[in-house]
């Protein structure tokens, strides 16, 4: 049986809280939670989980970025015979869980998020199995209803990036979809991300290519970032650049297209 523990680092074991059952190692205070949007989501969270947990985000796509994902998974870890160990950085309200713990039903699934109300959310969805309404109505949309699962190995959990608390080498395959382009460093969110990846284990990046500040508007070129991360010891690199990904955003016909790339490769062995 599995034992969360034995993945934290020795220092914050036991030194977590837990709020609506999922454990909180960065917990906000209630001016950080006010300025983050992800948490003040709340009020939009019904049209962010729209575009999580529908093809309406996806409908112009030949591929989105969750399929990809589970393409290279299936391709890596077809025939597995030991339980993987699965780390999605930023998962938000779970939009790469959904899939890929599904897929891999014998595997630990860890969804790791600064903000508690994803979090919520995505526990709603991925654990607690509710049937969730989604009012979709302040944006001209009719509502449509998530069919929440039971995954019992999923595990979630609230932090930040930069302060992860898990040991080094914990993680057989370490994945974040949409984060590194709305971080501050690059380099160390980097940095701290594949330091719990195992050797041998698969490194899984997708971003757009918009990044928020403008000192990381390089690593929208994959041959930089492939050039960073080769430096974290990542290696077997592949790329897809040139993956569009359409978000409605109302029923006037309005949408926004961001240009995303993917990079994955192995940890080296030291
Ligand atoms: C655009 S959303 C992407 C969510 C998810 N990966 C997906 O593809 O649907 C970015 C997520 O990153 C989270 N995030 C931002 N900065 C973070 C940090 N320093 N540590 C952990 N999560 C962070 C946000 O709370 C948010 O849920």
């Amino acid at each position: 049986m599995f034992d969360i523990q034995q993945l934290l680092k020795e220092e914050l074991k036991d030194s977590y809280s837990i709020e609506d059952g999922i454990l909180c190692f960065s917990p906000k205070s209630t001016a950080e939670s006010a300025q983050d949007k992800y948490e003040s989501i709340a009020d939009n969270i019904d049209f962010y989980t729209c575009l999580a947990y529908t093809d309406v985000h996806t409908q112009n796509e030949t591929k989105s970025v969750y399929s990809r994902i589970n393409d290279v998974l299936l391709k890596e870890f077809k025939t597995n015979s030991n339980p993987l160990f699965v780390l999605d950085v930023g998962c938000g309200v779970g939009r790469t869980l959904y899939d890929a713990s599904t897929l891999f039903d014998n595997d630990y699934f860890f969804g790791f998020d600064y903000s508690l109300n994803m979090l919520r959310r995505a526990k709603q969805i991925l654990l607690d199995g509710e049937q969730l309404q989604i009012d979709l109505s302040s944006s001209g949309l009719a509502p449509f209803e998530v069919i929440g699962k039971h995954l019992p190995n999923v595990h979630l959990m609230q932090g930040d990036a930069l302060k992860l608390p898990f040991k080094s080498h914990s993680f057989d395959v370490v994945i974040n979809t949409f984060l590194i382009d709305r971080v501050g460093d690059v380099r160390l969110v980097l940095e701290q991300i594949i330091a719990v990846l195992k050797p041998g284990g698969l490194f899984v990046l997708t971003s757009p290519l918009n990044f928020q500040k403008t000192e990381n508007w390089k690593y929208g070129n994959s041959e930089i970032l492939i050039e960073l991360l080769k430096e974290f010891g990542i290696e077997e690199l592949v790329s897809e650049d040139n993956i569009t990904h359409t978000e409605i955003l109302d029923a006037r016909g309005n949408s926004k297209v961001w240009n995303a790339l993917m990079v994955y490769g192995k940890k080296a062995f030291p």
